[in-house]
Protein backbone atom coordinates (compact mmCIF):
# COMPACT_ATOMS: atom_id res chain seq x y z
CA UNK A 1 0.00 0.00 0.00
CA UNK A 2 1.40 3.39 -1.11
CA UNK A 3 2.74 5.59 2.02
CA UNK A 4 -0.20 8.19 1.45
CA UNK A 5 -2.99 5.35 1.96
CA UNK A 6 -1.37 3.93 4.87
CA UNK A 7 -1.71 7.03 6.66
CA UNK A 8 -5.01 6.96 6.03
CA UNK A 9 -8.22 5.76 8.77
CA UNK A 10 -8.11 2.11 9.42
CA UNK A 11 -12.49 3.06 8.60
CA UNK A 12 -11.76 4.70 5.67
CA UNK A 13 -9.42 2.23 4.32
CA UNK A 14 -11.81 -0.65 5.01
CA UNK A 15 -15.26 1.26 3.38
CA UNK A 16 -15.41 -1.32 0.29
CA UNK A 17 -16.57 -0.40 -3.28
CA UNK A 18 -20.15 -0.98 -3.55
CA UNK A 19 -20.99 -4.56 -5.89
CA UNK A 20 -23.66 -2.73 -7.44
CA UNK A 21 -21.37 0.00 -9.01
CA UNK A 22 -19.06 -2.18 -10.42
CA UNK A 23 -21.78 -3.77 -12.79
CA UNK A 24 -23.24 -0.24 -13.81
CA UNK A 25 -19.76 0.89 -14.28
CA UNK A 26 -18.92 -1.90 -16.87
CA UNK A 27 -22.37 -1.92 -18.32
CA UNK A 28 -23.51 1.67 -18.14
CA UNK A 29 -22.00 2.86 -21.66
CA UNK A 30 -23.31 -0.25 -23.79
CA UNK A 31 -25.82 0.31 -26.47
CA UNK A 32 -29.25 -0.66 -26.03
CA UNK A 33 -28.80 -2.14 -22.23
CA UNK A 34 -31.81 -1.80 -19.87
CA UNK A 35 -30.19 -0.96 -16.51
CA UNK A 36 -32.36 -2.60 -14.04
CA UNK A 37 -29.34 -2.17 -11.46
CA UNK A 38 -29.58 0.62 -9.19
CA UNK A 39 -32.95 1.59 -7.35
CA UNK A 40 -34.37 4.13 -9.10
CA UNK A 41 -36.91 4.06 -11.93
CA UNK A 42 -37.35 6.12 -15.58
CA UNK A 43 -39.66 8.89 -15.15
CA UNK A 44 -37.57 11.92 -14.13
CA UNK A 45 -39.32 14.63 -11.05
CA UNK A 46 -43.03 15.96 -12.26
CA UNK A 47 -42.69 19.15 -13.32
CA UNK A 48 -44.45 20.70 -10.63
CA UNK A 49 -41.90 19.92 -7.89
CA UNK A 50 -39.24 21.61 -10.56
CA UNK A 51 -41.20 24.45 -10.83
CA UNK A 52 -41.22 25.32 -7.13
CA UNK A 53 -37.81 24.57 -6.53
CA UNK A 54 -36.91 26.39 -10.15
CA UNK A 55 -39.48 30.03 -8.35
CA UNK A 56 -37.39 29.45 -5.01
CA UNK A 57 -34.40 30.04 -6.54
CA UNK A 58 -35.78 33.15 -8.99
CA UNK A 59 -36.82 34.53 -5.75
CA UNK A 60 -33.85 34.57 -4.41
CA UNK A 61 -33.62 31.84 -1.96
CA UNK A 62 -29.96 31.31 -1.96
CA UNK A 63 -28.33 31.81 1.55
CA UNK A 64 -27.88 29.88 4.36
CA UNK A 65 -30.72 28.07 6.12
CA UNK A 66 -32.25 25.93 9.11
CA UNK A 67 -30.18 23.21 9.91
CA UNK A 68 -32.92 21.45 10.89
CA UNK A 69 -35.14 22.08 8.16
CA UNK A 70 -36.90 24.95 6.76
CA UNK A 71 -40.29 25.31 8.90
CA UNK A 72 -42.58 25.17 6.11
CA UNK A 73 -41.18 21.30 4.96
CA UNK A 74 -40.79 20.26 8.63
CA UNK A 75 -44.71 20.24 9.19
CA UNK A 76 -45.41 19.68 5.34
CA UNK A 77 -43.96 15.94 6.96
CA UNK A 78 -45.53 16.04 9.85
CA UNK A 79 -49.22 16.33 7.78
CA UNK A 80 -47.99 13.78 5.20
CA UNK A 81 -47.29 11.39 8.41
CA UNK A 82 -50.76 12.36 9.90
CA UNK A 83 -52.54 12.04 6.56
CA UNK A 84 -50.86 8.31 6.49
CA UNK A 85 -51.13 7.15 9.67
CA UNK A 86 -53.03 8.81 11.43
CA UNK A 87 -52.78 10.58 14.75
CA UNK A 88 -50.77 14.05 15.09
CA UNK A 89 -47.16 14.30 14.73
CA UNK A 90 -45.70 17.36 16.04
CA UNK A 91 -42.69 19.39 12.89
CA UNK A 92 -40.33 19.07 16.16
CA UNK A 93 -40.15 15.23 14.76
CA UNK A 94 -38.79 16.11 11.69
CA UNK A 95 -35.70 16.94 10.45
CA UNK A 96 -34.77 17.51 6.49
CA UNK A 97 -31.49 15.93 5.35
CA UNK A 98 -29.27 15.63 2.36
CA UNK A 99 -30.67 12.02 1.35
CA UNK A 100 -32.24 8.84 2.76
CA UNK A 101 -28.34 8.20 3.07
CA UNK A 102 -27.62 10.77 5.07
CA UNK A 103 -30.31 9.81 6.95
CA UNK A 104 -28.49 6.31 8.16
CA UNK A 105 -25.35 7.85 8.11
CA UNK A 106 -27.07 10.55 10.71
CA UNK A 107 -28.79 8.31 12.20
CA UNK A 108 -25.31 5.79 13.03
CA UNK A 109 -23.68 8.54 14.52
CA UNK A 110 -25.65 9.01 16.35
CA UNK A 111 -26.56 6.25 17.96
CA UNK A 112 -23.23 3.39 17.26
CA UNK A 113 -20.07 3.88 17.75
CA UNK A 114 -16.64 1.77 18.10
CA UNK A 115 -17.64 -1.52 20.44
CA UNK A 116 -21.11 -1.06 19.53
CA UNK A 117 -22.96 -3.99 17.26
CA UNK A 118 -25.93 -3.09 14.83
CA UNK A 119 -27.74 -5.92 13.92
CA UNK A 120 -28.31 -5.84 10.12
CA UNK A 121 -31.18 -8.64 8.61
CA UNK A 122 -29.56 -10.07 5.10
CA UNK A 123 -29.85 -9.55 2.48
CA UNK A 124 -29.46 -6.13 2.31
CA UNK A 125 -28.85 -2.75 1.04
CA UNK A 126 -25.08 -2.70 0.78
CA UNK A 127 -25.06 1.06 2.53
CA UNK A 128 -26.26 0.05 5.49
CA UNK A 129 -23.54 -2.13 6.76
CA UNK A 130 -20.84 -0.41 5.10
CA UNK A 131 -21.98 3.08 7.20
CA UNK A 132 -21.51 1.20 10.17
CA UNK A 133 -18.16 0.06 9.43
CA UNK A 134 -17.33 3.53 8.86
CA UNK A 135 -18.50 4.44 11.97
CA UNK A 136 -16.48 2.00 13.68
CA UNK A 137 -19.20 -0.22 14.95
CA UNK A 138 -19.40 -3.63 13.86
CA UNK A 139 -22.52 -4.86 11.83
CA UNK A 140 -23.99 -8.76 13.21
CA UNK A 141 -25.51 -10.00 9.74
CA UNK A 142 -28.60 -12.10 10.94
CA UNK A 143 -29.43 -14.24 7.62
CA UNK A 144 -32.85 -14.31 6.56
CA UNK A 145 -34.48 -17.71 5.21
CA UNK A 146 -35.71 -18.47 1.54
CA UNK A 147 -38.58 -20.73 1.27
CA UNK A 148 -40.10 -21.94 -2.36
CA UNK A 149 -43.45 -21.71 -0.83
CA UNK A 150 -43.26 -18.29 1.47
CA UNK A 151 -40.25 -16.48 -0.13
CA UNK A 152 -38.41 -14.76 2.93
CA UNK A 153 -38.90 -14.36 6.35
CA UNK A 154 -37.20 -13.12 9.32
CA UNK A 155 -36.53 -15.83 12.27
CA UNK A 156 -37.70 -13.46 15.22
CA UNK A 157 -36.11 -16.12 17.74
CA UNK A 158 -32.97 -16.07 15.92
CA UNK A 159 -32.95 -12.35 16.24
CA UNK A 160 -33.52 -12.21 19.97
CA UNK A 161 -30.69 -15.28 20.12
CA UNK A 162 -28.17 -12.44 18.19
CA UNK A 163 -28.35 -9.79 20.50
CA UNK A 164 -25.66 -9.76 22.95
CA UNK A 165 -24.85 -7.03 25.62
CA UNK A 166 -22.40 -4.96 22.94
CA UNK A 167 -25.65 -4.69 20.66
CA UNK A 168 -27.10 -1.01 20.49
CA UNK A 169 -29.18 -0.59 17.08
CA UNK A 170 -31.44 -3.40 15.34
CA UNK A 171 -31.63 -2.22 11.25
CA UNK A 172 -35.33 -2.72 10.07
CA UNK A 173 -35.86 -2.08 6.66
CA UNK A 174 -39.56 -3.13 5.54
CA UNK A 175 -40.48 -3.50 2.49
CA UNK A 176 -37.12 -4.64 2.32
CA UNK A 177 -33.91 -3.66 -0.35
CA UNK A 178 -33.56 -6.13 -2.42
CA UNK A 179 -36.14 -8.97 -1.20
CA UNK A 180 -39.04 -7.12 -0.58
CA UNK A 181 -39.73 -8.76 2.58
CA UNK A 182 -42.33 -6.96 4.17
CA UNK A 183 -42.82 -6.91 7.64
CA UNK A 184 -46.21 -7.89 9.51
CA UNK A 185 -47.57 -5.37 12.06
CA UNK A 186 -46.73 -8.55 14.52
CA UNK A 187 -43.60 -8.76 13.21
CA UNK A 188 -43.17 -5.36 14.24
CA UNK A 189 -44.51 -5.05 17.52
CA UNK A 190 -42.79 -8.39 18.43
CA UNK A 191 -39.16 -6.46 17.24
CA UNK A 192 -40.18 -3.26 19.06
CA UNK A 193 -41.05 -5.26 22.09
CA UNK A 194 -37.02 -7.15 21.95
CA UNK A 195 -35.79 -3.91 21.96
CA UNK A 196 -38.12 -2.16 24.63
CA UNK A 197 -36.80 -5.17 26.95
CA UNK A 198 -32.84 -4.99 25.85
CA UNK A 199 -32.90 -0.58 25.82
CA UNK A 200 -32.02 -0.85 21.99
CA UNK A 201 -32.98 1.84 19.31
CA UNK A 202 -34.54 0.75 15.80
CA UNK A 203 -33.02 2.23 12.79
CA UNK A 204 -36.32 2.25 10.97
CA UNK A 205 -35.89 2.41 7.42
CA UNK A 206 -39.43 2.23 5.76
CA UNK A 207 -38.25 4.11 2.55
CA UNK A 208 -40.16 1.67 0.72
CA UNK A 209 -43.40 1.72 2.43
CA UNK A 210 -45.84 2.79 -0.35
CA UNK A 211 -44.81 0.38 -2.39
CA UNK A 212 -46.81 -2.86 -1.38
CA UNK A 213 -48.73 -5.27 -4.00
CA UNK A 214 -51.52 -6.74 -1.95
CA UNK A 215 -53.79 -4.00 -2.83
CA UNK A 216 -53.13 -1.94 0.58
CA UNK A 217 -52.26 1.90 0.56
CA UNK A 218 -49.18 1.01 2.85
CA UNK A 219 -46.58 -1.40 4.29
CA UNK A 220 -47.53 -2.15 8.12
CA UNK A 221 -44.80 0.68 9.55
CA UNK A 222 -43.44 0.86 13.59
CA UNK A 223 -45.90 4.03 13.47
CA UNK A 224 -48.65 1.74 13.89
CA UNK A 225 -46.84 0.23 16.95
CA UNK A 226 -44.17 2.62 18.31
CA UNK A 227 -45.12 5.80 20.89
CA UNK A 228 -44.14 8.96 20.50
CA UNK A 229 -40.82 8.05 23.06
CA UNK A 230 -39.84 4.82 21.88
CA UNK A 231 -36.24 4.48 21.10
CA UNK A 232 -37.13 4.77 16.73
CA UNK A 233 -35.42 6.80 14.37
CA UNK A 234 -37.05 6.52 10.93
CA UNK A 235 -34.68 7.33 7.74
CA UNK A 236 -36.17 8.22 4.86
CA UNK A 237 -36.13 9.92 1.61
CA UNK A 238 -38.02 11.86 -1.44
CA UNK A 239 -36.09 9.50 -3.57
CA UNK A 240 -38.47 7.38 -4.55
CA UNK A 241 -42.00 8.54 -4.07
CA UNK A 242 -41.33 11.44 -6.19
CA UNK A 243 -38.60 10.43 -8.42
CA UNK A 244 -36.23 12.49 -6.95
CA UNK A 245 -33.09 10.21 -6.32
CA UNK A 246 -30.95 13.01 -8.22
CA UNK A 247 -31.67 15.62 -5.75
CA UNK A 248 -29.98 14.43 -2.51
CA UNK A 249 -33.11 15.30 -0.31
CA UNK A 250 -34.80 12.78 2.70
CA UNK A 251 -35.46 13.20 6.45
CA UNK A 252 -34.98 11.63 9.26
CA UNK A 253 -37.97 11.27 11.97
CA UNK A 254 -37.02 11.25 15.88
CA UNK A 255 -38.01 12.07 19.71
CA UNK A 256 -37.70 15.87 20.00
CA UNK A 257 -35.13 15.06 22.65
CA UNK A 258 -32.56 14.26 19.98
CA UNK A 259 -33.36 17.58 18.10
CA UNK A 260 -30.56 19.48 19.32
CA UNK A 261 -27.97 16.50 18.72
CA UNK A 262 -29.43 16.51 15.72
CA UNK A 263 -28.91 19.49 14.25
CA UNK A 264 -25.43 19.50 15.60
CA UNK A 265 -24.60 16.41 13.39
CA UNK A 266 -26.23 18.09 10.14
CA UNK A 267 -24.33 21.51 11.42
CA UNK A 268 -20.79 19.37 10.70
CA UNK A 269 -21.78 17.47 8.36
CA UNK A 270 -23.55 19.73 5.39
CA UNK A 271 -24.86 22.53 7.23
CA UNK A 272 -28.22 21.67 6.18
CA UNK A 273 -29.82 21.53 2.67
CA UNK A 274 -30.58 24.09 -0.20
CA UNK A 275 -33.98 26.05 0.46
CA UNK A 276 -35.00 25.28 -3.51
CA UNK A 277 -34.70 21.77 -2.69
CA UNK A 278 -36.64 22.03 -0.02
CA UNK A 279 -39.39 23.71 -1.66
CA UNK A 280 -39.81 20.92 -3.77
CA UNK A 281 -39.79 18.75 -1.55
CA UNK A 282 -42.86 21.09 0.38
CA UNK A 283 -45.00 20.71 -3.33
CA UNK A 284 -44.16 16.74 -3.08
CA UNK A 285 -45.41 15.95 -0.19
CA UNK A 286 -48.88 18.58 -1.02
CA UNK A 287 -49.12 18.05 -4.27
CA UNK A 288 -47.39 14.65 -5.36
CA UNK A 289 -50.11 11.95 -4.69
CA UNK A 290 -51.41 11.82 -7.32
CA UNK A 291 -47.67 11.39 -9.50
CA UNK A 292 -47.02 8.23 -6.69
CA UNK A 293 -50.50 6.63 -7.18
CA UNK A 294 -49.30 6.60 -10.97
CA UNK A 295 -46.01 5.23 -10.24
CA UNK A 296 -47.74 2.79 -7.70
CA UNK A 297 -49.65 1.34 -11.18
CA UNK A 298 -46.88 1.41 -13.35
CA UNK A 299 -44.55 -0.13 -11.20
CA UNK A 300 -47.55 -2.98 -10.29
CA UNK A 301 -47.98 -4.01 -13.90
CA UNK A 302 -44.00 -4.00 -14.78
CA UNK A 303 -44.15 -6.76 -11.39
CA UNK A 304 -46.49 -8.74 -12.98
CA UNK A 305 -45.36 -8.87 -16.77
CA UNK A 306 -41.82 -9.46 -15.16
CA UNK A 307 -43.04 -12.59 -12.61
CA UNK A 308 -45.72 -14.25 -14.39
CA UNK A 309 -43.03 -14.51 -17.10
CA UNK A 310 -40.12 -16.06 -15.51
CA UNK A 311 -42.30 -17.80 -13.47
CA UNK A 312 -43.68 -19.71 -16.67
CA UNK A 313 -39.66 -20.86 -17.80
CA UNK A 314 -39.51 -22.22 -14.17
CA UNK A 315 -35.74 -22.12 -14.54
CA UNK A 316 -35.89 -19.01 -11.55
CA UNK A 317 -36.00 -19.29 -8.02
CA UNK A 318 -38.18 -16.33 -6.48
CA UNK A 319 -41.70 -15.89 -4.90
CA UNK A 320 -43.37 -12.50 -5.94
CA UNK A 321 -42.21 -9.94 -3.46
CA UNK A 322 -45.05 -8.43 -1.39
CA UNK A 323 -43.33 -5.04 -1.27
CA UNK A 324 -40.72 -2.77 -2.88
CA UNK A 325 -39.77 -2.51 -6.49
CA UNK A 326 -37.18 -5.50 -6.61
CA UNK A 327 -36.79 -8.72 -7.96
CA UNK A 328 -34.62 -10.92 -6.10
CA UNK A 329 -34.10 -14.06 -7.64
CA UNK A 330 -31.66 -17.24 -8.41
CA UNK A 331 -30.70 -19.28 -11.25
CA UNK A 332 -30.62 -23.04 -11.47
CA UNK A 333 -26.88 -24.23 -11.77
CA UNK A 334 -25.47 -20.30 -10.58
CA UNK A 335 -24.44 -20.49 -6.92
CA UNK A 336 -21.86 -17.99 -7.50
CA UNK A 337 -23.49 -14.70 -9.31
CA UNK A 338 -20.66 -12.52 -8.52
CA UNK A 339 -19.55 -12.69 -11.88
CA UNK A 340 -23.10 -13.05 -13.41
CA UNK A 341 -24.05 -9.36 -13.34
CA UNK A 342 -21.37 -8.52 -15.62
CA UNK A 343 -22.29 -11.75 -17.79
CA UNK A 344 -25.65 -10.73 -18.05
CA UNK A 345 -24.25 -7.55 -19.74
CA UNK A 346 -22.39 -9.08 -22.44
CA UNK A 347 -24.72 -12.34 -23.18
CA UNK A 348 -27.86 -10.30 -22.84
CA UNK A 349 -27.38 -6.32 -22.33
CA UNK A 350 -29.42 -6.06 -19.15
CA UNK A 351 -28.11 -4.43 -16.12
CA UNK A 352 -28.59 -6.39 -12.86
CA UNK A 353 -26.71 -6.05 -9.44
CA UNK A 354 -25.22 -9.81 -8.02
CA UNK A 355 -26.73 -10.89 -5.12
CA UNK A 356 -23.27 -10.94 -3.36
CA UNK A 357 -23.47 -7.01 -2.92
CA UNK A 358 -26.06 -7.57 -0.30
CA UNK A 359 -24.31 -9.57 2.10
CA UNK A 360 -23.25 -13.31 2.61
CA UNK A 361 -26.57 -14.57 2.30
CA UNK A 362 -27.41 -12.90 -1.29
CA UNK A 363 -24.90 -15.31 -2.58
CA UNK A 364 -26.29 -17.22 -5.58
CA UNK A 365 -29.00 -14.61 -6.29
CA UNK A 366 -29.79 -11.45 -8.27
CA UNK A 367 -31.73 -8.42 -8.18
CA UNK A 368 -33.68 -6.60 -11.21
CA UNK A 369 -35.21 -3.26 -10.35
CA UNK A 370 -38.32 -3.60 -12.14
CA UNK A 371 -39.57 0.42 -11.33
CA UNK A 372 -39.59 0.98 -15.45
CA UNK A 373 -42.00 1.21 -18.20
CA UNK A 374 -44.12 -1.88 -18.75
CA UNK A 375 -42.56 -1.86 -22.35
CA UNK A 376 -39.39 -1.57 -21.17
CA UNK A 377 -39.85 -4.04 -18.40
CA UNK A 378 -41.53 -6.46 -21.32
CA UNK A 379 -38.13 -6.48 -23.00
CA UNK A 380 -35.37 -6.72 -20.03
CA UNK A 381 -37.87 -10.24 -19.34
CA UNK A 382 -37.73 -11.36 -22.81
CA UNK A 383 -33.84 -11.00 -22.75
CA UNK A 384 -33.52 -12.59 -19.37
CA UNK A 385 -35.96 -15.40 -20.76
CA UNK A 386 -33.86 -15.82 -23.85
CA UNK A 387 -30.66 -15.99 -22.15
CA UNK A 388 -31.82 -18.51 -19.51
CA UNK A 389 -33.09 -20.66 -22.67
CA UNK A 390 -29.89 -20.68 -24.31
CA UNK A 391 -27.85 -21.94 -21.51
C1 LIG B 1 -33.54 0.72 1.59
C2 LIG B 1 -33.00 2.04 1.17
N1 LIG B 1 -32.85 3.00 2.08
C3 LIG B 1 -32.35 4.21 1.77
C4 LIG B 1 -32.00 4.50 0.47
C5 LIG B 1 -31.41 5.86 0.22
O1 LIG B 1 -32.00 6.64 -0.73
P1 LIG B 1 -31.38 8.04 -1.14
O2 LIG B 1 -30.00 8.16 -0.59
O3 LIG B 1 -31.46 8.11 -2.62
O4 LIG B 1 -32.27 9.07 -0.55
C6 LIG B 1 -32.13 3.52 -0.52
C7 LIG B 1 -31.71 3.78 -1.91
O5 LIG B 1 -31.64 2.92 -2.75
C8 LIG B 1 -32.65 2.26 -0.16
O6 LIG B 1 -32.81 1.27 -1.06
Amino acid sequence: MSDLLASLTPHALAAPPSGIVEVMNYGRLREGMIPLWAGEGDLPTPAFICAAAARSLTDGETFYTWQRGIPDLREALAHWHERLYGGSFSPERFYVTGSGMQSIQIALTALAGPGDEVIVPTPAWPNFAAAVGVRGARVVELPMTFRDDRGWSLDLDRLAATITPATKVIFVNSPCNPTGWTASRDDLATILDLARRHGLWIVADEVYGRFVWDGSSRAASFHDVAGPDDRVVWVNTFSKNWAMTGWRIGWIEAPPVLGQVIENLIQYSTSGVAVFLQRGAVAALEQGDAFLAEQIARIAESRTILCEALAATGRARFVPPPGAFYLFFGVDGENDTSQLGLRLVDEANIGLAPGTAFGAAGAGWLRLCFARSPEQIREATRRLVAWLDRR
